[in-house]
């Protein structure tokens, strides 16, 4: 009889590999040791998360960027928990294999370990999350040792961390010469306080590959370049559907352009009485 741990067979590929269960924080550190690169991308609802899952990605995010771009906020600090875990209930529902990362918004980790628990369990019971992200280096090492401890795969995000834009007076690229250091040396002390991965936000491209190659943890770029282990974008960044993105984005889609024109023809039709048709209508 073969016990679990002598069944040898060839790993699946983490974007597009039909593993027939859930990704997990060993599929992605498996990932990193093949040198494979995967796309991650924000998801905030069942629909457009089984699109995604379907399409093979292996990483959604619920980011606090849904205070953007579902909430239309103009920055991230006003979401709140009670605001996010809908939306991340929905995804975990709308998909099968990705791993459904939540993300803690302001204010719900910043005070203590015992907060970022607290508020990281709540994901999980509550919506489903199997993986939480926060923001920050040094400042909340503690908070990441004590989720970890607790069973709670945590994603780190350095660089230009959103939640802080008062700080940076503003969205603005870090990390260039001697601050390039720091992050390095924040990377560093995540992956020892036990992040799976670290998302990367508008530094350099040079930056991020030396952090890149400094760890044995995935990072997961965002205006990083291209020598990261993974990309993510907002996914109504790539869609077209945001109005003035980001010079990082590339825009994959034109849905702004084709839901205006789809919606304008089903307007004119209602107004012209060509809709509904038989073909719509109950006899
Ligand atoms: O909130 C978010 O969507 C994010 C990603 C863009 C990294 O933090």
């Amino acid at each position: 009889m073969s016990s679990v741990s002598s069944v040898v067979s060839k790993p699946a590929a983490l974007y597009g590999g039909a593993t027939g269960r859930r990704v997990t924080v060993r599929d992605i550190a498996a990932a990193k040791e093949r040198h494979e690169k995967w796309p991650m991308v924000t998801a905030y609802d069942a629909m457009t998360a089984r699109v995604f899952d379907e399409a093979g990605i292996p990483v959604m995010l619920v980011g606090d960027s849904a205070a953007m771009v579902v909430y239309g906020y103009d920055s991230t600090l006003p979401v709140t928990v009670d605001d996010l875990i809908p939306l991340t209930a929905a995804v975990v529902r709308g998909s099968s294999r990705a791993m459904v990362v939540a993300d803690l918004p302001f204010g719900s980790y910043q005070a203590s370990p015992q907060q970022a628990l607290e508020t990281a369990a709540r994901f999980v019971k509550e919506a489903g999350a199997h993986a939480v992200k926060l923001e920050g280096g040094h400042r909340v090492l503690p908070q990441v040792e004590m989720l970890v401890s607790a069973g709670i795969p945590v994603m780190a995000h350095l660089g230009l961390t959103p939640q802080s834009v008062n700080a940076f007076g503003g969205y603005r690229v870090q990390g260039r010469g001697q601050a390039g250091d720091e992050i390095m040396a924040d990377a560093k002390a995540l992956e020892h306080a036990g992040a799976f991965a670290v998302v990367l936000e508008c530094v350099p491209a040079d930056l991020a590959q030396r952090v890149t190659a400094s760890l044995s943890i995935p990072t997961i770029g965002i205006g990083a370049g291209p020598h990261t282990d993974a990309q993510v974008l907002v996914w109504q960044d790539l869609m077209g559907l945001t109005p003035r993105p980001a010079k990082f984005v590339k825009k994959y889609f034109d849905l702004a352009g084709e839901m205006d024109r789809a919606i304008r023809a089903y307007a004119d039709e209602v107004v012209s009485g060509v809709f509904p048709t038989p073909e719509h209508s109950y006899r």
